[in-house]
């Protein structure tokens, strides 16, 4: 918090935050909805409300920035997907409560994350920064990550709301996003941001959804989030994102960020002063605004402006087993994890080996309280008795094109196959980095950069003994999989990546990711491909609900590697599913009890993952609702010993069950111009249309597949559950 000189603080047993605002002038009530700088909120002089500071971002606390990047270190916990990758709330929570413990280091008491956007295409320049393709990973993970900042006493911002699901004319386009796809995929994770975790601000995105500007949109700001989600915290602009005044301000935006304002602040006391915006209208903003920071106990006591990051032992520790809790053993056939004792002459191989990327660029770019080299780590890890040797292969950022173009890239090429020839083990660690992946831009391709595929190939042609490593942040493709002898994606696992990834080479960390998106075998198939990045001004998210492997499990399309999957260096068996009812009466929740055994020889994880499969899921039927194949609903990470078995519940609330049905109420006047005539050998079928929008649940046997990824279902079992014609009571909560 800064205080200006002559602020006064406000006293902890100062006035109610009502008599407060009352006792401010319009002035002043206008002047708290802008920010005061570039991060920070702008305070109240006069009164002793002090200016309070926010930091970016997902996974670190970047606090003061001067030229994009933090002016102090911070530590730098893995990025998104491979948080993603480790299905894993409670770690989710204690990485975040690391961070929140920087940003208040940092004098911050807002931290702006966590993204909880879908990767709806594999190319969003941002995906990095988000978890998973599906909903309820994505809220369940969000949840984790909001509890770990908001019980330190910061205030986390869920972002951004919503369809922001490419950068790609970002402060322009329209996302044209269907009701029932809005609920029940990009809004879910919001909902559980408020309704479960109760996160106490949302940051607005940039991107218009259905033609309206998020910022502007009453039907979500007041409508969905406050009204039916009962969100009592504030909602910020994305920065310089704010397009109108009264409209935004009757929308129910409360603060636009950054300085200099633009909509609200002095604009925004005009518009009072017009008639156009009532006065009690910026009263509730600022009741807002100072109950949440109030909350925190953010408007009393001083605190120290100085950014003073630590870098602590215990901070690295959890980065580093989060990092290696999020890497995925994508394919193995035994060669991993190394026998350290049994390796002589290892070839480290590839851009990435060199340099391996911690992080994606943006606002969510850090500088790392430090960078770990690989090949020292490794060196260091295998000791004197192997030699490692390091070869490039490739250059980044040379521009694509042939070997003539770039004379030294055959040179390097040769380099690298030597050392593959000379070693008993070869890995090679291709990837991304911070400029490939980047908020502001997309992806132009799926393909490695910088002729890695090339590499790949001369490596594995020259050694068979190779692992290949991929560390990048999102989806790329991996055209050589079946000739690597290992595969492992570590995503941009943070500052502890070299150690983590050295953990799960040798053996001592089990691999405990499992894919947050699918792996499509061509970027064709993907679903939203012809719908990307859009044309016009629009984006059509026109494959509605079949988004990631609701679409590939829907449409019978083979994947590279399917959601969820991911290897263990040991084997679990997993048990007989037993319900806790074969009938689920409306509105009743059911658990079911999974044993799970490690039947291998190392201690390990599993993630058991349970999909339903509604009553005609993944079939056209005019009678049903439409239902992908299968939909996550719940999931459950175990670690065991060999020979340990334990039984995990999975719960399910009747949300679970449900779909969103946004009704068709016109249909009773639209059914009176039925012709004169029928079809006498087909007589029509009555057809559902609702008067009124909500979650229904469909009466019917709901398969519930219970397995280890979406494609890979140990068990299939049955539950009838019972159905309405009214839709559920909005005060069930979505978990
Ligand atoms: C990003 C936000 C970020 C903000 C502040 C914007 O460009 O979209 O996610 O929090 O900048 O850095």
């Amino acid at each position: 918090m800064v205080f200006s000189e002559g602020t006064r603080m406000l006293a902890e047993s100062g006035p109610s935050i009502d008599d407060l605002v009352a006792s401010m002038t319009l002035e002043e009530k206008c002047a708290l909805t802008v920010g005061g700088d570039n991060w920070h909120t702008a305070g109240v002089p006069r009164l002793g409300i002090p200016a309070v500071k926010m930091t970016d971002g997902p996974n670190g606390a970047r606090g003061e920035t001067a030229g994009g990047l933090s002016v102090t270190p911070s530590v730098c916990i893995p990025s998104a997907t491979a948080l993603g990758a480790t299905w894993d709330p409670e770690l989710v929570r204690q990485a975040s409560a690391a961070m929140a413990n920087q940003a208040l280091e940092k004098g911050a008491r807002v931290l702006l994350a966590p993204t909880v956007n879908l990767h709806r295409h594999p190319l969003w320049g941002r995906n990095f920064e988000a978890f998973s393709e599906d909903p309820l990973l994505t809220a369940k993970l969000a949840v984790g990550y909001i509890r770990g900042v908001q019980d330190l006493g910061v205030i986390a911002t869920v972002k951004h709301l919503v369809g922001n699901e490419a950068e790609f004319e970002r402060n322009t386009v329209t996302s044209e996003i269907d009701e029932r796809s809005l609920r029940e995929l990009y809004l879910l994770p919001f909902e559980y941001a408020v309704r479960v975790a109760g996160v106490l601000t949302v940051m607005t995105s940039y991107n218009r959804v259905n033609g309206e500007f998020a910022s502007d949109d009453r039907g979500l700001l007041d409508g969905i989030l406050r009204g039916e989600w009962g969100f009592e915290g504030f909602v910020m602009t994305d920065w310089r994102a704010i397009i109108t005044t009264g409209k935004a301000a009757l929308a129910g935006l409360d603060l636009e960020m950054p300085a200099p304002p633009r909509g609200f602040g002095p604009a925004l006391e005009a518009a009072v002063r017009s008639g156009e915006v009532p006065e009690d209208v910026v009263d509730a903003k600022a009741i807002r605004m100072l109950r949440t920071f109030d909350r925190v106990n953010a408007l009393h006591g001083s605190q120290a402006e100085d950014e003073q990051p630590s870098d602590r032992a215990e901070d690295r520790a959890l980065a580093r087993r989060a990092a290696a809790e999020g890497i995925v053993l994508l394919a193995n056939d035994g060669m991993l994890p190394l026998d350290a004792s049994r390796v002589r002459r290892v070839a480290l191989i590839g851009p990435n080996a060199a340099r391996l990327a911690i992080m994606g660029g943006g606002s969510a770019r850090v500088v790392p309280h430090y960078c770990l080299s690989l090949p020292d780590v490794l060196a260091d890890r295998l000791g004197a008795a192997a030699a490692v040797r390091l070869a490039t292969g490739t250059d980044p950022h040379v521009p694509g094109g042939s070997v003539e173009d770039e004379p030294d890239a055959t040179a390097r090429l040769d380099e690298a196959v030597e050392a593959a020839r000379w070693a008993d083990t070869a890995i090679v660690v291709v990837g991304t980095d911070d400029l490939v992946e980047s908020e502001g831009y997309d992806r132009d391709s799926m393909a490695l950069p910088w002729r890695q595929d090339e590499l790949v190939r001369a490596v594995l042609e020259a050694n068979p003994r190779t692992v290949v490593v991929v560390n990048s942040g999102a989806v790329v493709d991996l055209p050589w999989t079946d000739r690597a002898a290992a595969v492992l994606q570590t995503w941009f696992g943070g500052q502890e990546l070299a150690n983590a990834l050295a953990d799960v080479i040798l053996g001592e960390a089990d691999p405990g990711g499992r894919l947050p998106t699918s792996w499509p075998l061509r970027i064709e198939h993907s679903p939203a491909f012809g719908n990307f990045p859009g044309e016009n001004s629009a984006v059509r998210y026109g494959e509605g609900l079949l988004v990631g492997y609701r679409w590939y499990e829907t449409r019978h399309l083979p994947v590279r590697f399917p959601f969820g999957h991911g290897l263990s260096y040991t084997t679990f068996d997993i048990g007989e599913p037993a319900l806790s009812a074969t009938y689920v009466p409306l509105g009743e929740r059911l658990r079911v009890s999974v044993p799970v055994t490690n039947t291998g020889s190392r201690r390990g994880s599993e993630v058991i993952q349970l999909y339903i499969a509604p009553p005609g899921a993944g079939q056209m039927h005019a009678e049903w609702r439409f239902r992908p194949a299968k939909e996550l609903k719940a999931f459950a990470k175990v670690r065991l010993d060999p020979d340990q078995t334990t039984t995990v519940t999975l719960e399910l609330g009747p949300r679970a069950f449900a779909h969103y049905d946004s009704a068709d109420p016109g249909w009773p006047a639209l059914s009176a111009r039925k012709p004169g005539y029928v079809f006498l050998h087909r007589p029509p079928r009555p057809v559902l249309h609702r008067a009124c929008a909500g979650w229904y649940v469909a009466e019917g046997d709901y398969e519930l597949h219970i397995g280890r990824s979406s494609a890979d279902i140990a068990h299939i079992v049955t539950v009838r559950v019972d159905g309405g014609d009214q839709p559920l009571d909005p005060a069930i909560l979505p978990d």
